[in-house]
């Protein structure tokens, strides 16, 4: 142990130890590692199958992994339907607050109603086992009644986040080739109503494979309706079709769940696909260890559905654990800074996860914000999105969770599904690491050979055995998926690069660095440079584009474009503010470049790629390593 890390050791009080789902992390990883199989099957024995599994593992054809093969499961039967028949009925499943003030509650029965009244709607609209359903919505519980209508019918969802614009949602829709769409008049953001339905007409002009839009009526905007195409939901739920009663179709454990489309090194976004059973095996158990989850918890994960983190963390894991899951649509802080402290004290939140962006922004405004609060109902605290540096960690530790919450730092991705590394709840803390791997998993840092790297070295971050929740494919490219991910190793296991670089300490701790590829985490956003350089080449005023990321307090990391401009066009301020909207316009606010740049030329290899590597050094004024590809 150096001595660094030494002193920033925290260890949990006894209190937290004493009601820990789990006690002992060392016996029960060594057991998970020496025998996966029989870890993962009792896991899995936790949730109602339909049909048991034949076999817990298949890798005949690797690394194209299946897990509970023969097993039929659906994973709305176990977030919804088992918990009618027992005291959960009646619990309080989903409590909603919007910006306004205005509060919607669902007890599971509830939920269980809306969700059979969609899944009907689906069905009468067309909608059938296997068929890829495009999702568009602001934060509100019609988003998760919609991606759980799809997965009870064996439809599979591919939700779109709702900051995402025209180009980002037709470019999906597109690759899905949706015939639904699920969308909403709007959503709500500092007071102001924020137009989805014109978008997703937009996109719909730019994809014309959707032939039904269904939109939920969420505020009071005017928007065009298309015959013969789009339907509002509450006139379809209004039908006898949509009756509250519908039966959860049995799917095999393989079948898909979901596609998530995401940034990747290059070109357009990929949709990775994730199944009805390890994923519901993977979410639920990394979920009930890591947090700790007890029945009368009340969970807020503070991320949007539309993100991998809402997809196993706001909806499946939670629900099928059964907790009582928070959702607020809106700014953090509107109207005023304290309000995701209201939040907390209001309804007795227990455990808050959420992004090192979220927890730097509402630190600027000073501890007087929380501390109007009553925060003393929080028993333990989640990061997730990008590393955490130890002054935000810190003050989350001592300002919101009051010295006693331990802080879950949460290291995955949208292709592993769930946690991969995380420390439990007894886990001795050290600020900025994700501390151990996950039950089941064996992490190293290699370097350029594959080789593991000594301890506090920096390399690729790999992971090398599968988990039930990883991506089975990119949707449509198993080619890619496995050429990105996997490589076989001389002993013949196959080896997943997750694309982080990332140090192991000497107490075995790993401290994930950050991206290596052409991935950007802007404001824990996942983004790639190759999707806001399309955005802006489609501006008729642009040539060519580079788009890099750099350091920023708040947001992490921070667009800024290189632009090559169009004979004729000329460089100025108000065309720099025109591209900047237009980058906006397309992709979403979210991408919107901090900076533009006119230049004459880009650093290039000799077969044509933007050395983006050189642009960013040379912006942070540091040395520009090795040149000898570069074409200049
Ligand atoms: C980064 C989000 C450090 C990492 C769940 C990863 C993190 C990428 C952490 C995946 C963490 C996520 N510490 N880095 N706790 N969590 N990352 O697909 O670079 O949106 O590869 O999934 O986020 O982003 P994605």
């Amino acid at each position: 142990m150096t001595d660094t890390h030494k002193s920033e050791l925290y260890y949990p009080s006894e209190d937290v130890i004493a009601q820990a789902n789990v006690s002992d992390y060392q016996a029960l990883y060594d057991y998970s590692v020496q025998d996966r199989e029989g870890f993962w099957a009792e896991q899995a024995a936790q949730l109602s199958w339909f049909k048991p599994w034949d076999r817990v593992l298949d890798e005949s054809n690797a690394p194209f992994y299946q897990w509970f093969v023969g097993g039929e499961i659906n994973i709305v039967h176990n977030a919804i339907d088992r918990h009618l028949l027992n005291a959960n009925r009646n619990k309080m499943a989903i409590i909603w607050e919007g910006e306004n003030g205005q509060v919607r509650n669902y007890s599971y029965n509830g939920l269980n109603r809306e969700v059979c009244q969609f899944a009907n709607v689906l069905k009468s609209m067309g909608v059938n086992k296997g068929d890829i359903v495009t999702i568009y919505m602001p934060q509100i519980p019609e988003l998760v009644f919609a991606m759980l209508a799809c997965a009870k019918i064996g439809a599979v969802h591919s939700v779109v986040y709702g900051g995402f614009s025209q180009e980002a949602l037709a470019s999906r829709i597109d690759d899905a080739q949706s015939r639904v769409l699920i969308t909403a008049d709007g959503g709500w953001r500092r007071g102001k109503a924020v137009d989805l339905k014109s978008v997703a007409d937009e996109a719909m002009k730019r994809s014309p494979s959707i032939e039904v839009c269904i939109c939920v009526k969420n505020n009071e905007l005017d928007v065009d309706m298309e015959p013969a195409r789009d339907f509002w939901l509450h006139d379809l739920k209004a039908l006898p079709i949509a009756s509250p009663k519908c039966e959860t179709e049995p799917t095999s454990a393989e079948d898909p769940l979901f596609i998530l489309y995401t940034s990747g090194t290059t070109g357009r976004p990929k949709g990775m696909l994730h199944t009805h059973g390890g994923y519901a095996v993977y979410t639920s158990t990394t979920h009930r260890m890591a947090f700790d989850i007890k029945p009368e918890d009340r969970w807020w994960c503070a991320a949007d559905p539309g993100w991998i983190t809402g997809h196993s963390y706001i909806v499946y894991g939670p629900l099928i654990n059964g907790a009582t899951l928070m959702l607020y649509e809106g700014a953090p802080n509107y109207p005023y800074p304290n309000r995701w402290w209201q939040i907390i004290e209001n309804y007795g939140i227990n455990i808050l996860y959420t992004s090192p962006t979220a927890i730097r922004g509402l630190m600027r405004f000073g501890d007087r914000w929380p501390q109007k609060h009553d925060l003393s109902s929080l028993r333990l605290l989640g990061s997730v999105g990008e590393p955490i540096n130890p002054e935000a960690w810190k003050w989350y530790h001592h300002v919101i969770g009051q010295d006693k919450c331990p802080i879950i730092d949460t290291w995955w991705q949208t292709e592993t599904g769930g946690f991969m590394a995380c420390p439990l709840p007894i886990t001795p803390l050290k600020p900025g690491s994700a501390t151990k791997p996950f039950f089941g998993n064996v992490m190293k840092v290699v370097d350029d050979q594959g080789n593991a790297v000594a301890a506090n070295e920096e390399g690729k971050l790999v992971i090398e055995n599968p988990w039930p929740g990883m991506a089975r494919t990119i949707f449509n490219d198993d080619a890619r998926y496995q050429e990105l991910y996997w490589s076989q190793q001389a002993d013949g296991h196959w080896r997943y690069l997750a694309g982080d670089s990332a140090k192991i300490d000497d107490d075995g701790y790993i401290w994930v660095i950050g991206r290596m590829d052409e991935v950007l985490k802007v404001s824990g956003y996942r983004l790639g440079t190759a999707e806001i350089e399309s955005a802006l080449v489609s501006n008729h005023n642009v040539s060519e584009a580079a788009a890099i990321g750099l350091p920023h307090e708040l947001k992490g990391s921070a667009i800024h474009t290189y632009v090559i401009l169009k004979e004729g066009a000329t460089a100025s301020k108000d065309l720099a503010v025109e591209l900047r909207e237009h980058v906006a316009k397309e992709m979403g606010r979210i991408a919107m470049p901090e900076s533009v740049e006119f230049v004459e030329s880009l650093p290039k290899t000799r077969s044509g790629k933007i050395m983006r590597r050189v642009l960013k050094a040379r912006a942070l004024g540091q040395d520009e390593g090795d040149l000898s590809t570069l074409e200049e």
